[in-house]
């Protein structure tokens, strides 16, 4: 079984990409919507979350852990990897090679939480991966909560997102990452005020896509992609408003179980 957890609703756009690709694979999902959210909490604080999480998805049968967090994957993914004998990936690497790999990259933007963005690990990994490209950062704190609100396409939505881009507009940048798993969900909107010639990498595509190469890597992982496609939902706190945009997200009805952490 696969687990995948993250403070909210946004992991959930990780485990989507991951069935798109592995619709067999069984899969156990944490939302920690009691302590969500992380983008503003220390790096400790986190870190802490983070240990007790994977203790959780791997007391319920989990053999790989996906941190589906970019907050919790910049100060914690280390610290798991060492930790527990099970493989653990981030959403950060993935998506950094994803954008190194595109043609033509001068100049590149990375929008987070204030958590992820920081801790400062996109630009080290980005200057790492890709030395000539420009990187530009901003934190764009009040993304994550319109998202849990589901406030997904008001016209205040619309234009808080506007302004978050319009420094790296300035900048000229010719592609986006949108580096917290909140973001996809707001896609269409983001990719329409960045406009039309900047490329927007997905970190939860792109964590999906590493799947599949560690498991062409590490023969462990390929049977965990071979099951029968259940999902379980755990949540730290339940309540209607992500139940309603789980089904949004996963396009079908979820049933949420309830634990303490
Ligand atoms: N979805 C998370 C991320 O990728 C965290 C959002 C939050 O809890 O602030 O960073």
């Amino acid at each position: 079984m696969i687990g995948i957890f993250d403070s909210g609703i946004g992991g959930l756009t990780v485990v989507r990409a991951v069935r798109a690709l592995f619709p067999a694979a069984d899969i156990i999902y944490f939302g920690d919507t009691a302590r969500t959210p992380y983008g503003t909490k220390s790096p400790e604080t986190v870190r802490r979350f983070a240990v007790e999480n994977t203790e959780l998805l791997l007391e319920r049968g989990a053999r790989l852990v996906i941190i589906a967090c970019n907050t919790a994957s910049s100060v914690a993914a280390e610290t798991l990897a060492e930790r527990f004998p099970v493989p653990v990936l981030d959403v950060i690497s993935p998506a950094v090679e994803m954008a190194a790999a595109l043609p033509k990259l001068r100049a590149i933007g990375v929008i987070g939480t204030r958590g992820t963005i920081g801790s400062g690990v996109y630009e080290e990994k980005l200057k790492a991966a890709s030395p000539k490209t420009r990187v530009y950062s901003q934190p764009c704190p009040l993304l994550v909560p319109l998202v849990e609100e589901g406030w997904l396409n008001q016209p205040e939505t619309r234009r808080i997102v506007k302004k978050y881009l319009q420094p790296l507009k300035m900048k000229g940048i010719d592609a986006l990452i949108l580096g917290c798993t909140h973001y996809p969900v707001l896609k269409d909107l983001i990719a329409d005020k960045a406009g039309k010639r900047v490329r927007v990498i997905d970190s939860s595509v792109a964590a999906a896509r590493n799947l599949a190469a560690q498991a062409a890597e590490r023969p462990e992982i390929g049977p965990l992609l071979e099951g029968k496609g259940s999902l379980e939902i755990l949540v730290s706190d339940v309540t209607g408003q992500f139940a309603r945009l789980a089904q949004m997200i996963l396009k079908e009805r979820v049933e949420l179980t309830h634990v303490q952490v």
